[in-house]
């Protein structure tokens, strides 16, 4: 719902030229609230002037700006940002293998990168005027939306399956947003949103459906380069359920090649999701530019349980472009890897995060990554917030063989 007094709020001096459609490439203004393409659907990025700001921004200038994702202000849009301190999340490398970083994003605000995405939609909702704002959500995106919303004085309608992690349904409440629990999975939260939403007067801010989410996860991009001294490395993993933050890091890639920050050269882009929901996995092993809906999507990766992605065809395409791949986790797999990383690393992960040492493993011993090359890991989250579903996890997989190392754990001979 927009402010009466929206169209004077607009900064004339604002960067955002125009968005721009990801299939027709038409141009759409962006002095209002836009969702998606009016004509095909597409989803819309948002163009700075970025090629104009070569040589006037310079990469050297950011080191003494503040260690946040807002450091990156000309890329990002022109409001007074509503921010919590998301962002510039540490580059840890890894200790069982050199060259490898994860980059961990379960210390952002509400614990998981989602912070990034809604610190610039609820900015730039509030720079519009906007009152309501709606979402489906896997868990984490809904949290972080009730505490931008919280934090800018806005109200936010949040809907979730009935079945995600309890921090993520407790966090909604207290940051004070309207939360209905659904029977069903995140397109079911979808479908009521885009039913309800003219009627309530709300906003959507869906997964790619609004493209500000977008502008804030692309500083994972950004991020990555700085921290490893602008040479981007040779491959990132990234947990996929919607996709954004693969979609906003190669959009990120390119600003900074037209800024003159990096050159041409690109990391392979890797999707990783959860054998249980991968319908990215099986549009690329199938050679198809879109995915099919998933049917029966079960992981306890509650943020990958995405059947079909809105920007499938964004995200295929980055994988192809890239030179990238797709690959799957089982749930057991997964929650190995939580425990490996944690007692090895001292990360406790996400299960989504942890699906992309996993899908690592497997690209180390398929020949997929060599030995010497750099890649990151995207940690999406921390495992704090999933502890229900780990305890649950637990009871229905082969216990973990009792060690010294164990608290609790039977020790000597049995
Ligand atoms: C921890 C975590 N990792 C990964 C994802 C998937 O993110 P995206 O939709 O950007 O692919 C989610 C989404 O809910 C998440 O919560
Ligand atoms: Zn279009």
């Amino acid at each position: 719902m927009l402010d009466a007094s929206y169209r004077d709020a607009i900064l004339p001096a604002m960067r955002i030229a125009y968005l721009e459609c990801t299939r027709c490439v038409e141009h759409i203004p962006a002095d209002r609230p836009q969702n998606v393409c009016p004509k095909d659907g597409g989803v819309l990025y948002v163009r700075y002037d970025v090629a104009g700001l070569r040589g006037k921004l310079r990469r050297e200038g950011l080191a003494s700006r503040v260690a946040i994702m807002w450091r990156y202000a000309e890329v990002l849009p022109d409001a007074k940002p509503v921010t919590l301190g998301e962002g510039f999340t540490p580059m840890i490398p890894s200790r069982e293998y050199p060259g490898v970083y994860i980059k961990d994003e379960g210390l952002n605000p509400t614990g998981s990168f989602k912070a990034r995405g809604m610190s610039a939609a609820v900015t730039i909702a509030r720079h519009y005027g906007l009152k309501k704002l709606a979402a489906p959500s896997a868990g984490n995106a809904g949290g972080a939306l009730a505490a931008y919303a919280a934090a800018a004085g806005i109200e936010a309608h949040i809907f979730m399956p009935k079945d995600v992690p309890i921090a993520n349904r407790v966090e909604t409440d207290y940051y004070g947003a309207h939360l209905t629990l659904v029977d069903g999975l995140i397109s079911d939260c979808a479908r009521i949103v885009a039913e309800r939403k003219d009627k309530e007067g709300w906003f959507d801010v869906s997964t790619l459906k609004e493209p500000f989410r977008v502008e804030g996860k692309k500083t994972m991009g950004y991020e990555v380069a700085e921290q490893l001294q602008w040479k981007l490395p040779q491959g990132i993993i990234y947990p996929t359920g919607g996709g954004v933050g693969m979609i906003g890091m190669w959009k990120a890639f390119d600003e900074m090649e037209q800024l003159g920050w990096i050159g041409a050269e690109r990391p392979k882009m890797v999707t990783v999701q959860a054998a249980g929901c991968a319908p990215i996995v099986k549009a690329w092993e199938e050679g198809k530019s879109i995915s099919e809906m998933w049917t029966g999507a079960e992981t306890f990766a509650a943020g990958l349980r995405v059947p079909k992605a809105y920007g499938d065809y964004l995200i295929l395409d980055i994988i192809k472009q890239s030179k990238g791949t797709a690959v799957s986790a089982t749930d057991d797999e997964i929650l190995d890897a939580v425990r490996h990383w944690a007692s090895i690393e001292g990360v406790f992960a996400a299960p989504e995060g942890a699906a992309s040492l996993v899908a690592y493993q497997k690209l180390r011993a398929s020949g997929f990554f060599r030995k010497e090359d750099v890649v990151v890991l995207f940690n999406t989250g921390t495992a704090y917030k999933y502890l229900d579903m780990m305890e649950a996890k637990k009871r229905t997989t082969r216990p973990e063989p009792p060690t010294s190392r164990n608290i609790g754990g039977i020790i000597g001979p049995y």
